[in-house]
């Protein structure tokens, strides 16, 4: 069977972050198709006997982790992270990102803001010059979604209510609503946080800004490191 090249290139970036693990470490575990890699990875040095603990980034990263062996704990037991490695739907200069394309923005950035170094892992298709071609998901309570989506109107931005297969909402892990918002190119990422972040209802945006230390970005021969 012939493996699709973004999923190979994916796989060699999460290999390559398993690099910045060590034994003792706090690490945090992120969402979505190439943080789920590393995770397969890592569960498989904590069988050979690493010993590490995981804080994940959402239920299910948590309970795929579990069903590998990789003991899990929260911010009760540990405050803070040592090495956070999680995914990226765009990846711009400066290692600006957008992330939340599976929904798990929140705790995402709860996790990386704990994290003493947050490692992006991606394939090469998630560089871009600009951010923005990919839409900015934006987590908002579900009451004041019409609101926020009405501001987001007003700015021009637009909007749309993620939903899932069947066409019902999709509902976070918190219990909240995303809002995917087509922001055209963002020629100024940290002024439409501030921006976003000012509007009653939003609980937290995909702009993941001066947040990652290091991406590792693997084509299907090559992996790159980029440094903020
Ligand atoms: C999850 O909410 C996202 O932030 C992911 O990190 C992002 O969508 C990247 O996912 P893939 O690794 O599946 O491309």
């Amino acid at each position: 069977m012939v493996m699709d090249p973004h999923e190979h290139a994916k796989g060699l970036a999460a290999k390559k972050a398993l690099e910045f693990i060590q034994d003792g470490m706090v690490v945090g575990l992120g969402y979505g198709s190439t943080a789920k890699l590393f995770i397969n990875l890592l569960g498989e040095r904590v069988k050979q006997g690493l010993k590490i603990r995981g804080i994940a980034a959402s239920i299910y990263s948590e309970e795929h982790a579990k069903s590998l062996g990789i003991p899990i704990i929260d911010f009760n037991q540990a405050t803070e992270i040592d090495v956070d490695v999680d995914g990226a739907d765009e990846i711009a200069p400066g290692l600006a990102l957008i992330k939340g394309g599976g929904g798990a923005l929140l705790r995402e950035k709860i996790v990386a803001s704990a994290a003493k170094k947050f490692v992006v892992v991606a394939d090469s298709s998630k560089i871009v010059a600009k951010l923005g071609k990919f839409p900015l998901p934006v987590e908002v309570i579900p009451m004041a979604a019409p609101l926020v989506a009405k501001k987001f109107t007003d700015m021009g931005i637009r909007p749309q209510v993620r939903k899932v297969i069947s066409g019902a909402e999709f509902i976070t892990d918190e219990g909240n609503l995303i809002l995917d918002c087509d922001c055209g190119l963002i020629s100024d990422p940290a002024a439409l946080a501030a921006q976003i972040r000012a509007i009653v209802g939003v609980v937290e945006h995909g702009l993941f800004l001066n947040m990652a230390e290091v991406a590792i970005v693997a084509s299907e021969r090559e992996i790159s490191i980029l440094y903020k």
